[in-house]
């Protein structure tokens, strides 16, 4: 076993195409931070890295769509996601992005070194290409008609209506999204990592040796190893990304997942000339803190770039998470269901404590959890506010009243304080073992139950009666109190550093270490400790309504969308379209069909004749208010049976996005039987 000197924590960069949210805090950032504020807090050498994945096809989409460059898209997210992390307390010691020069260099150079050693396979395959526009086309730039349901609009990834995932080449009827022309095959040649090369090895090192890696975890890598691994491509033809560096590959970049994370490396790079300490040194342990969709990028693919490198260590440790839901439902940038970052820093000012209390609490450790705002509220309510803010509030306040704020000599312990005393020990233990083994949610809990100890402490023993009868027994109470609480200022550094920082000030703290926690003497008798502030506040029922609301709203908003988002159909030839028969006509009768609430039965006089039509205009329309109005109907749809009766023709209609109908019709009277055309 080698020696640890110190330690390398990397955080999954954010795709800066979206701010972030509450799922990527719980997954990734505030269980590395708590980490590593208590690794510093012991004194330890570690550094946290983080920064932008601004590379992928998602961000020229985006900017595609948006008319503006993927570089603006990148510009805007990165700030947004920056600023955020930092007024949030996430303390990376470096947060940079992989559009900078040094990651172009840095990728680069280690494209260069595999490449140079011979580590890639070079392929050639087909792949489409738009000759209007003169590109290749990512799977997400080719749409068609699903191969399974049918359905059109189908990407050349993924179905979105029946979910299933495809090959662009599967796609019916393919069209380029950026010119609409039909794409042709071409040849196309591309890197590939032979992962199947480094199978063996894997599985050594992962199957055999990191055995203690997370059930989740070491599960999915068993289960990729199993299926047995395939070359993977590491090169795109893209316009967006680092070039590949060498010659005969103009157009190309890297596959963004083969860049990213590199990022680390060249985050690290740019933090300190020092760098290479912390990768190569085998004395360095590293750690990558991610989300379950990330596992086997940051397991088995990246580990396999350093591998074949040769010069870099490999993950110590990657304690994935699972991930966090919403209300019940996934979270998702796209539909607007998410809780983000920096709209809770608005609407939640100086909370920071709170969200991450309730993260931590309820974190997706070993499954999928949910966020609710009714549990984000009690946690506060009855976790921070009433124990951890009641009981410091309580020992401050009573020692400024009682001693002018000066830590009282005991008078002589009692069994009940020697075992409160004790159970400082025990908490500081408990959560510090939890820490070291990746256990957020429990290292919390336990920090919390020495809250709870202090709380109890203080309810049982009264020193508000007992002042009057007992004063040096008081002395003692608050001695005991003042010396949980001055370990919680430690204690709940990693945790909650804003609400810590606050208490170790009112304190007079001063400079802290991991050491002192557990210690059943903090603070000196005759220390001077300052005026009580409070710690947490009520959240009440009004803010967590309006955040039930606006997750209403956008529910709403996507119901809406829904409806409009129908994408264009696909093209068909004038005769086809002349095949249909639509006329003027006049409604002559309108009455409901019973036991319906959409349908009407109406009476229509075609021009060519009278008929029957059934139309699901009933929400919309009383039928005494439509008798006389002007329509067009289709008239030669073949006759359908609906609810028992013949409905002969269609009444054609718009419908909204929020699904309102109304009539197609004639701006001015025209005869019935008018051709539509
Ligand atoms: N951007 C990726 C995601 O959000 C994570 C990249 S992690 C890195 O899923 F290792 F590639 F940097
Ligand atoms: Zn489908």
């Amino acid at each position: 076993m080698t020696k640890i000197k110190r330690t390398l924590v990397t955080t999954a960069l954010p795709y800066a195409n979206g701010p972030v949210h509450i799922g990527h805090l719980a997954g990734v950032y505030v269980p590395a931070d708590i980490y590593v504020r208590y690794l510093r807090l012991k004194g330890e050498d570690v550094l946290l890295i983080g920064g932008s994945d601004e590379h992928g096809v998602p961000i020229t989409l985006k900017a595609r769509n948006e008319g503006i460059t993927p570089q603006d898209v990148v510009d805007k997210y990165h700030s947004i996601i920056k600023q955020s992390f930092a007024d949030f307390g996430i303390s990376f010691d470096v947060y940079s992005r992989t559009s900078s020069k040094t990651h172009y260099e840095t990728a680069s150079e280690f494209f260069k070194s595999l490449y140079d050693k011979g580590e890639f396979l070079e392929k050639e395959s087909q792949q489409y290409y738009d000759e209007e526009a003169g590109q290749f086309l990512a799977d997400r730039y080719i749409t068609g008609t699903c191969p399974h349901c049918h359905k059109d609009g189908a990407y050349g990834d993924q179905c979105e209506s029946c979910g299933t995932s495809l090959n662009a080449t599967d796609l019916l009827h393919p069209r380029s999204t950026i010119s609409g022309s039909t794409p042709v095959q071409r040849t196309t040649k591309h890197w590939y990592l032979p992962l199947d090369k480094h199978e063996a090895f894997l599985r050594q090192w992962i199957l055999e040796e990191h055995k203690e890696w997370k059930p989740n975890v070491y599960g999915q890598c068993k289960s990729w190893i199993d299926l047995g691994l395939q070359p993977r491509a590491v090169s795109r033809d893209l316009d967006w990304g680092v070039p590949v560096p060498v010659e005969g590959a103009e157009g190309k970049v890297l596959y963004v997942w083969f860049d990213a994370p590199i990022g680390y490396i060249s985050a690290t790079r740019e933090l300190t000339p020092d760098w290479e300490k912390y990768w190569k040194d085998p004395e360095t342990r590293l750690l990558h803190f991610i989300g379950k969709d990330n596992i086997v990028f940051h397991c088995i693919v990246f580990p396999s770039m350093l591998k074949a490198e040769g010069t870099y260590n490999l993950p110590d440790n990657v304690p994935a998470n699972e991930f966090l839901n919403l209300e019940g439902d996934k979270i998702s940038t796209s539909r607007n269901w998410a809780v983000w970052l920096h709209e809770y820093l608005l609407d939640f000012k100086d909370k920071q404590d709170v969200l991450r209390y309730v993260l931590t609490a309820n974190a997706p450790e070993t499954k999928d959890n949910d966020f609710t705002w009714k549990d984000f509220q009690a946690r506060n309510n009855n976790e921070l506010v009433a124990i951890f803010g009641n009981f410091v509030n309580r020992s401050v306040v009573l020692t400024q009243k009682y001693y002018n704020g000066v830590v009282p000599q005991p008078d002589e312990l009692q069994d009940f304080d020697r075992e409160t005393l004790e159970g400082i020990g025990v908490f500081a233990q408990k959560t510090q073992e939890a820490l070291d083994q990746f256990k957020f949610r429990e290292a919390v809990k336990e920090a919390m139950n020495l809250a709870r100890l202090g709380n109890k402490y203080l309810a049982d023993t009264e020193p508000w009666k007992l002042i009057k009868t007992d004063a040096a027994r008081v002395e003692t109470i608050m001695y005991v109190a003042l010396q949980i609480t001055a370990n919680l200022a430690i204690l709940m550094e990693p945790f909650l550093p804003f609400a810590a920082e606050k208490l170790r000030k009112m304190l007079n703290m001063g400079q802290v270490d991991w050491k002192l926690c557990g210690q059943k003497q903090v603070l000196q008798t005759g220390h001077s400790i300052g005026e009580a502030e409070l710690l947490f506040q009520k959240i009440e029922d009004s803010e967590i309504q309006a955040q039930l609301d606006k997750l209403q709203a956008s529910k709403k908003a996507n119901e809406a969308a829904a409806r409009t988002a129908n994408p264009a159909k696909e093209n068909i030839s004038f005769d086809e379209f002349s095949k249909m028969d639509i006329r003027t006509g006049t409604i002559l009768e309108a009455e409901k069909v019973a036991k319906t609430k959409k349908l009407l039965k109406l009476k229509i006089d075609t021009g060519l004749d009278q008929r029957t039509v059934v139309s699901g205009i009933a929400e919309f329309f009383e039928p005494e208010t439509i008798v006389g109005r002007q329509v067009s109907i289709l008239v030669n749809l073949a006759p359908r049976n609906i609810k028992g009766i013949e409905s002969q023709g269609m009444i054609l209609m718009a419908e909204d996005a929020d699904g309102r109908l109304d009539f197609v019709a004639p701006q001015s009277p025209v005869k019935n039987g008018s051709e539509v055309r």
